[in-house]
């Protein structure tokens, strides 16, 4: 595997494989490898000839109380587990690369509808953030298909949202959720917590598994489900920014209608910031 850290690096090595006809996928990290993100290259070597990883700690995305200065930086530890699971090129710039200093500021993408409400609301600027870098990764890679898991769904629903409406010739493929054992979502965040915080973080996903069994025994008022698991994880030491039973495509809050659910979660515990969720296809 080729390591680079500038654009014009990545832009000739793909237009090699360009010219050989080989299709190219992009997986997106900002690094601290997990068993999460390595599922994504494994899936993307299976739908391409080439797997470009990037690892890209984006400046952008997070707010001023954001954790951006603590984020875990393990770039040697990430490029031998990328070597093991066969990715071609590993892209890792430098924020002066991305982001070199522009006459008025950088320009963004802001992507309209389902960045609104959920993460958005508790993390102003973040979506905007999340679009503006993916977009320029697109540009700098140009890949055929751009991987990304599902457990940062909103996310997801914002860039498909942004292929769609800037008219990007790119796949997004979401890749379901890998968790550890207890049923937590593997997250880089999740080495910020103490033991006693591990030992209580599964229950987020309890709180979704129970909300879908309640639904799917026929409950149908939504707000009254949400508020109890939010009091449930309130009472166990959770702060949670929402708990919300929306639309899996609008990311509005779902109505009796609606048969594809998504149920979203994000909560604090302690310093660490967890976010999850379930799909829900109900049958008639
Ligand atoms: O999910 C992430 O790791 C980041 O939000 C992404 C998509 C790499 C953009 O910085």
């Amino acid at each position: 595997m080729q390591t680079v850290n500038s654009i014009s690096a990545v832009r000739q090595q793909v237009a090699t494989w360009r010219q050989a006809g080989q299709r190219v996928a992009v997986v997106p990290t900002m690094g601290n490898l997990h068993a999460g993100h390595l599922q994504l290259v494994e899936r993307a070597r299976r739908l391409a000839d080439r797997v470009v990883v990037t690892i890209f700690v984006n400046p952008l995305q997070f707010g001023p109380n954001d954790d951006f200065d603590a984020y875990p930086r393990t770039l040697s530890e990430d490029s031998i587990k990328l070597q093991q699971v066969g990715a071609d090129l590993l892209f890792a710039p430098a924020v002066d690369e991305l982001y070199p200093a522009s006459q008025g500021g950088q320009s963004h993408v802001e992507v309209m509808g389902v960045s609104e409400g959920l993460c958005g609301s508790h993390r102003p600027g973040h979506f905007v953030g999340v679009a503006t870098v993916v977009a320029k990764l697109f540009n700098i890679v140009q890949p055929d298909l751009a991987l990304f898991g599902e457990k940062d769904y909103q996310q997801l629903q914002v860039i498909r949202q942004m292929v769609a409406d800037l008219c990007f010739p790119v796949e997004v493929v979401g890749v379901a959720t890998v968790r550890e054992a207890d049923g937590l979502a593997m997250s880089s965040r999740n080495g910020y917590l103490s033991p006693s915080e591990r030992a209580l973080a599964p229950i987020i996903y309890q709180g979704l598994v129970a909300a879908a069994t309640s639904i799917q025994s026929g409950e149908r008022d939504f707000r009254r489900i949400e508020a109890a698991v939010q009091a449930s994880l309130k009472q166990v030491g959770f702060e949670p920014d929402y708990f919300a039973i929306v639309n899996a495509n609008t990311l509005k809050p779902a109505t009796a209608e609606d048969r594809l659910l998504r149920l979203l979660v994000a909560a604090r515990l302690g310093q660490t910031r967890l976010i999850d969720n379930l799909p829900l296809q109900l049958g008639d």
